[in-house]
């Protein structure tokens, strides 16, 4: 199939050039020149594990191709949107740039042929019905159901991982505006596992899918964060690790999401359930649950302060090593890190910063200039340190050679073995742990 992705080059449409390992023709539309030609030369403007072997191979061969030219999707038989759904200062859903990439799309459609436009930007429930559907019909005068039709379909990607995750999901779900878009849509997965779950429904509950799914998620986060903090407080040690480990074998419960730590950030969580919330309201409807797992979501990266002063004290001009800056392992994305309050904070306090991160050092720059000093390797970093702080889980300092680190550690993301770390006689604070 002639497969069009509008949002090409950003993060979840460039992901799509997978499918041309099925056999598809993928033209990935995107707005920035110099992202275009780095994809045409089979080099992936975003750091993601597999993502530009895949690139390089069907670019060669012709299968993948990148433009800015909106008209060479035209004659695509299915067109993904892609495009980002920031937040407003509220925190509802900003459907600008969506819209204006639908009505571009309406204009490109060939006047003869029936194309299926798939939602893939993740949009609060009734969007597609109610908003896009309607740019679309009035762009290209074309009838939804009749001329053209529409499918909602969810991406559930997680950043560092996103090129398996696409190609193995637990789930394809396909929201349809009537029958004949579902078939076309479930024809683009077709080569996919047969016994990966296809989920057909309408387009809201797609949407719908998506939020509640994400919501939930923050839910079992911000859960366990609290119940770390607590964790704290006995005389007798409680690991919540422990704690978690033994109720994630509920399957009930489940392992998953249950890593206590300093807060989730990234560019799907904290701003989708800001927006299901905004959502709610408008609705007449108080989303009192996900309001609260916010605001200790805001709180959590603060916990790592207080930890870092029960072991030096005072601040001022105290150096910091900060071991990790992406929001997590495997990205360089600093899209609401968790690490950008806490180290605000600590500059705000008088300490000298000194930084290491394996990818995000370009992307931390952007927020933090020369107001800290960055390192290019862990040793770097904590020579000389008064405190090691670890904020992001890379492999890399799983596997710290310890008997280098000569000052106390704080663990916000309980990236070592406690018990190891106790072996080589230094402090030790982790969230969620106390000896
Ligand atoms: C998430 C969803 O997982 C994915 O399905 C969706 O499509 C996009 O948003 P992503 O943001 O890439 O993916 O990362 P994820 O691995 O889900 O982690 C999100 C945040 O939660 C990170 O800050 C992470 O450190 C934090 N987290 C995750 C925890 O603090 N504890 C956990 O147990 C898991």
């Amino acid at each position: 199939m002639n497969i069009g992705v509008v949002g090409g080059t950003g993060y979840v449409g460039i992901t799509l050039a997978c499918l041309a390992d099925f056999g598809h023709d993928v033209v990935l539309v995107g707005r920035t020149k110099k992202k275009v030609d780095l994809i045409n030369k089979g080099v992936s403007p975003i750091y993601e594990l597999g993502l530009e072997k895949i690139l390089k191979m069907n670019v060669e061969s012709g299968k993948v191709h990148a433009t800015t030219d909106y008209k060479d999707i035209g004659d695509a038989d299915v067109i993904f949107i892609c495009v980002g759904t920031p937040s407003r200062e509220d925190g509802s859903i900003n459907l600008s740039d969506i819209k204006e990439a639908s009505s571009q799309v309406a204009r490109c459609l060939s006047k003869e042929k029936y194309h299926v436009i798939v939602v893939k930007s993740t949009v609060v429930p009734g969007t597609t019905i109610h908003e896009i559907k309607p740019v679309l019909e009035k762009h290209s005068d074309k009838k939804c159901g009749q001329d053209f039709s529409l499918c909602m379909n969810p991406e559930f990607l997680r950043e560092g991982v996103a090129v398996e995750d696409f190609l193995n999901p637990d789930k394809i779900v396909i929201g349809c505006y009537d029958d004949k878009s579902y078939s076309v849509v479930e024809r683009v997965y077709e080569g996919f596992d047969k016994k990966i779950p296809r989920i057909k429904t309408n387009l809201t509950t797609a949407e719908m899918i998506k939020y509640v799914q994400n919501s939930f998620l923050a839910v079992k986060i911000s859960f366990i964060n609290q119940m770390a903090n607590l964790s704290e407080r006995y005389d007798e040690p409680v690991d919540v690790y422990e704690v978690a480990h033994a109720i994630g074998l509920d399957p009930r419960i489940g392992p998953h999401f249950l890593r206590a730590g300093i807060g989730f950030g990234g560019s799907c969580f904290p701003k989708d359930v800001r927006a299901l919330i905004a959502q709610g309201k408008e609705l007449g409807y108080n989303l009192t649950i996900l309001e609260e797992i916010m605001r200790v979501n805001e709180k959590q990266p603060y916990r790592v302060i207080e930890l870092i002063k029960e072991v030096l004290g005072d601040l001022e001009n105290k150096t910091i090593a900060v071991l990790g800056l992406a929001f997590k392992s495997d990205t360089d994305d600093m899209r609401e890190s968790p690490t950008i309050p806490i180290i605000k904070t600590l500059v705000k306090d008088g300490a000298k910063i000194k930084a290491y991160d394996p990818q995000a050092e370009e992307n931390t720059k952007k927020i933090f200039g020369d107001s800290i000093e960055y390192c290019s390797s862990p040793d770097e970093c904590i020579n000389g340190a008064d405190v090691c702080l670890f904020l992001t889980e890379w492999k890399e300092f799983k596997n710290l050679n310890l008997s280098k680190i000569k000052c106390p550690i704080v663990d916000g993301k309980r990236v070592l073995d406690p018990n190891e770390v106790k072996k080589h006689g230094l402090v030790y604070r982790g969230i969620g742990w106390k000896n």
